[in-house]
């Protein structure tokens, strides 16, 4: 079994005070357990919540901490959320020294967002988008600062198919709809959109980084499932897939927490950082690296990258028409 790869121990005594970070999905899984980890070395972590009692019942449970936290409210799949969170966010707030897009859903029923985009699509990699351009400014004038988007090793595709993006159906309106494949092309245009920005960022000291934060016992699964099943999962199996070779939302958090904080790290950005992917069926894909080079050719295709910058600044309303979810 590939072994973990963890944070050196100075990085995780180090002193963050003064510092901000904002984490999206912060209530559970493994972007808690990033929350958790970065307000005791003493840093104000705000957790970008879709809902505030998750958040801040789950903050509460930190006890006490050296650093500080909130729970705002973000709902990546409205645009209109997305927004109003960047505008309370930057008028709360003077500085941000790391963006962690970790919120995400895999393999729901098909269904569309607010603003009628697929919805892994839309969660995933379009509210993200949104979300880290109107954040860029505070990001550049708190530089050195750091963001760090959480894809996954299924950004590669399946046993069977390469994940690709599909510039002319990124809503699975002319496909058979594939929930494995829409969340894989979710997490795709996540590594191409951080590796894009890490060239426009070039001398700004805003680094990016794209991660997989290996396979993590948390509540992704949850949409996959009926609610009785996700019941079972959670008390009885969850646990037991520790043996498995599954990782704690501690373990999980790794890649996030070295890219937030290593020295070394800004040298590589636009890279992919890849915790040990035990249990995914391609062997070749399993191994991790921080940094190391994606197995999918089109996450190095920067064509397309452009491409997909593009066409994203369109959906958002950033650039020419809004909102309209037709591609
Ligand atoms: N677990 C793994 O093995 C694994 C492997 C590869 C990649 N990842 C990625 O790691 C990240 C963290 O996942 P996790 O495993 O820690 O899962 P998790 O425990 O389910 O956490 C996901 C978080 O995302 C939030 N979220 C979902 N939809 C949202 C929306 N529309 N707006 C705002 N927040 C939303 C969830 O909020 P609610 O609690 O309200 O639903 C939750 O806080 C995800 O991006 C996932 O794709 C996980």
């Amino acid at each position: 079994m590939p072994k973990t790869l963890m944070c050196e121990p100075r990085l995780l005594e180090s002193d963050l005070s003064g510092r901000v970070y904002l984490v999206t999905g912060a209530n559970s899984g493994a972007g808690l357990a990033t929350t958790e980890q970065l307000a005791r070395q003493g840093a104000h972590v705000v957790g970008a919540c879709r809902r505030v009692d998750a958040g801040e019942e789950a903050f509460a449970g930190f006890g006490d901490v050296a650093g500080s936290t909130e729970v705002m409210k973000l709902d990546l799949g409205s645009l209109t959320s997305v927004r109003s969170f960047a505008q309370a966010f930057n008028a709360r707030h003077d500085r941000l020294d790391g963006l962690v897009n970790n919120a995400g859903i895999m393999g729901p029923p098909q269904g569309k967002t607010e603003d009628g985009f697929e919805t892994q699509f839309g969660v995933n990699y379009l509210g993200h988008f949104l979300l880290t351009e109107l954040l860029l400014d505070i990001l550049k004038a708190s530089a050195p600062s750091r963001i760090v988007s959480v894809s996954s090793v299924v950004h590669v595709g399946t046993r069977r198919q390469v994940a690709e993006i599909h510039l002319d159906d990124l809503n699975w309106e002319k496909r058979e709809y594939d929930r494995t494949m829409a969340y894989a092309e979710s997490k795709l245009a996540m590594v191409l959109h951080a590796s894009h920005l890490a060239r426009r960022l070039e001398g700004t000291g805003v680094s990016v980084f794209s991660i997989h934060p290996g396979w993590v016992r948390s509540n992704l699964a949850a949409s996959m499932m009926p609610g009785w099943l996700n019941s079972v999962w959670n008390a009885a199996l969850r646990p037991l897939s520790g043996p498995l070779g599954t990782l704690s939302p501690f373990e999980g958090a790794q890649t996030t927490l070295h890219c937030l904080l290593d020295d070394e790290a800004p040298q590589h950005s636009g890279e992919y950082f890849s915790q040990n992917s035990v249990l995914y069926p391609n062997r070749e894909n399993r191994p991790g690296g921080w940094p190391m080079p994606s197995p999918n050719p089109q996450a190095h295709d920067m064509e397309l990258a452009e491409r997909l910058y593009q066409r994203s600044l369109g959906l958002v309303g950033l650039n020419g028409p809004t909102g309209d979810a037709t591609v």
